[in-house]
């Protein structure tokens, strides 16, 4: 299956208490997890973004894999992967997906229901849906339910037509803030699939996620 890919890996990773994307998780950095994923499942090329002065490093943690290179991000994720895009340089008919860094843990079935919904959809999320019941609040008080059906929580890679994401970024003015590029997509008018996603593809985001990780990495290796 042949597909461009984005790793999107410029972000400070200040809730982990930085770097993120550089630490080691079950003896590999967790963006050389990310890389490996996207180009043994097909990637022909592969855009790592990163921070400005993060390209040694990219180089360092990534030596031996083949079709990637380096661009530099922007101060929002949605710069990050306005940036991406742009350092494309192949094939405009094959889908993009944009992937963060922080989720190590892709598995090849997930890249194939992606794809797989291209075919009748401008592009496609994985998504669980929430489990735990939800409430507002206001000043540490509940303040109302909020209904739980039809709600779910984005993952990434998010999958695309090349046409449909290049024409929702060049028409995106920067003041929104979307939280990710289905937003972007989807608010430009497009259709994007819900399909199953994954709870291995959780998001490092606090440092007790890695704990989390490794403990997933070494149940599937046993
Ligand atoms: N990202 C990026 N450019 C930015 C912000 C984020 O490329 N300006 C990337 C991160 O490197 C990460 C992904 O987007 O792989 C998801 O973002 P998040 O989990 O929020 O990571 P950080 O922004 O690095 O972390 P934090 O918000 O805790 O600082
Ligand atoms: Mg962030």
């Amino acid at each position: 299956m042949s597909f461009s890919g984005i790793i999107v890996a410029a972000g400070s990773g200040s809730r982990a208490g930085g770097d993120k994307q550089w630490r080691a998780l079950g003896g590999k950095p967790v963006l050389r997890w990310s890389a490996e994923a996207l180009l043994n499942a097909g990637a022909d090329e592969l855009v790592v973004v990163v921070a400005a002065g993060a390209e040694d490093r990219a180089a360092e943690t990534l030596a031996g894999l083949s079709n990637w290179r380096t661009v530099t991000g922007g101060g929002v994720r949605a710069a990050s992967v306005s940036a991406g895009l742009a350092a494309l340089t192949c094939c405009p008919d094959r889908p993009v997906l944009i992937h963060d860094a922080a989720r190590p843990l892709l598995d090849r079935a997930v890249i194939d229901r992606l794809i797989a919904a291209l075919d009748h959809a401008d592009g496609a999320l994985p998504a669980l849906p929430v489990a735990d019941s939800l409430r507002r609040g206001a000043d540490s008080l509940m303040a109302g339910v909020v209904e739980r059906d039809g709600l779910w929580r984005a993952q990434t890679p998010q999958a695309f037509r090349r046409d449909t994401i290049e024409a929702a970024y060049a028409a995106w003015t920067g003041t929104e803030a979307p939280t990710d590029e289905a937003a972007v997509v989807q608010g430009h008018g497009g259709r994007v699939a819900l399909v199953e996603g994954d709870p291995r593809l959780m998001k490092l985001t606090y440092p007790e996620d890695f704990a989390m990780a490794e403990a997933l990495l070494s149940q599937q290796t046993r």
